[in-house]
């Protein structure tokens, strides 16, 4: 089931970066990078790209190695356990091609350390052996490009970051773009979308191409069951109500957390640890995939004492102040 959506998440996926939709400032910087690279006969800089989940980071990967004719070499932070996992990949590696990092962050610290140098100077040291007999081993490495991704730059050692030349922050996504998004998708998949469904698809995907994605293809098994194929506003808005998607665009678990930071804690200021155990939801998860969404939307706000409810978020959920300490903009 996770392996046939992530087969169809890959036909979705735009190949280039003129199909890829939105972030116009940052492709407009990746063109010239790229072309300037080229010219000099050089590898692309090292990239990081850094932005809550679902907003394109895996996708850029993908289209910088094609664009700049390189091979693709995908791994992880949480992969890369010791420094001979890294070796590994390395020795692999061809003169130009993309070495992929997702979750950059979760890097363990003797691999990053080995990272440095083969970031600068494309060297690699390696210990052999143990003891009186072990050996500090340089290997060159050939020129590559370094392409990390992270949903929490914050994380990032100064080290580490530093050592990216490019680092570009992804953006929420913009109702007219997830539009497009939504159109193009559904063109592939070969679904009728009526022009006004596909803005209530957009409107309610949480700024979120990957959530876009992912709600024009239940719509679209509601569409095939129970009408006859096609997309129409009626039922986009049916197919949503019972997806358990509201008006916002939020999911059961936004409006838990939520009214949890409501109704046990008086609109806050709370810690996130507090609340993480109120809603039983993992505080990465939260942080990662629920708040960077609630905040832009204006539902939340973070404040150095805790999470606040805003305004916004008691009308939403019908819900009534109880204490002047739950509106925000008092501290
Ligand atoms: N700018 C974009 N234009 C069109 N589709 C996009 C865009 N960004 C992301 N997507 C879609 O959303 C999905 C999730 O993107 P992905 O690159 O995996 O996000 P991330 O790695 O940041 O979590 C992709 O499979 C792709 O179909
Ligand atoms: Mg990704």
């Amino acid at each position: 089931m996770e392996e046939a959506a992530q087969v169809l998440d890959h036909t979705l996926r735009p190949r280039t970066l003129a199909e890829f939709v939105g972030q116009d400032r940052m492709k407009d910087n990746l063109r010239i990078f790229m072309e300037a690279a080229k010219k000099r006969g050089e590898p692309l800089d090292h990239c990081l790209f850094y932005s809550p989940p679902g907003l394109g980071k895996t996708t850029l990967a993908y289209i910088l190695a094609r664009e700049m004719g390189a091979n693709l070499r995908t791994t992880s932070g949480p992969l890369l356990e010791r420094v001979g996992d890294l070796a590994a990949q390395l020795t692999e590696l061809e003169e130009g091609d993309v070495l992929f990092i997702d979750e950059i962050h979760r890097l363990s610290h003797p691999v990053e350390e080995a990272l440095y140098p083969v970031m600068e100077d494309f060297q690699f040291f390696i210990q052999t052996g143990k003891g009186p007999a072990s050996n500090l081993v340089k290997l060159a490495i050939p020129r590559f490009t370094l392409v990390g991704a992270t949903t929490r730059a914050g994380l990032l050692t100064n080290p580490l970051r530093d050592r990216f030349g490019i680092v570009e922050k992804l953006e929420f996504y913009g109702v007219g773009e997830l539009e497009q998004i939504v159109e193009r998708s559904a063109a592939i998949l070969k679904v009728p979308v009526d022009a006004e469904a596909g803005r209530e698809i957009a409107r309610r995907s949480r700024a979120t191409p990957r959530v876009a994605n992912r709600l024009l293809r239940r719509v679209r098994d509601f569409a095939q069951v129970q009408a006859e194929g096609e997309i129409t506003p009626e039922l986009a808005r049916h197919a949503l109500k019972e997806l358990e998607v509201d008006e916002e665009g939020l999911n059961p678990t936004d409006r838990r957390f939520l009214a949890a930071l409501i109704e046990k804690f008086g609109g806050g200021p709370v810690g996130i640890d507090t609340l993480s155990l109120a809603v039983s939801e993992e505080i990465d998860t939260l942080c990662d995939l629920y708040e960077p969404y609630l905040v832009q939307a204006g539902f939340l706000s973070r404040t150095a004492r805790g999470r606040v409810a805003t305004e916004r978020a008691y009308r939403h959920l019908k819900l009534n102040p109880t204490s002047s300490a739950a509106l925000p903009g008092l501290e």
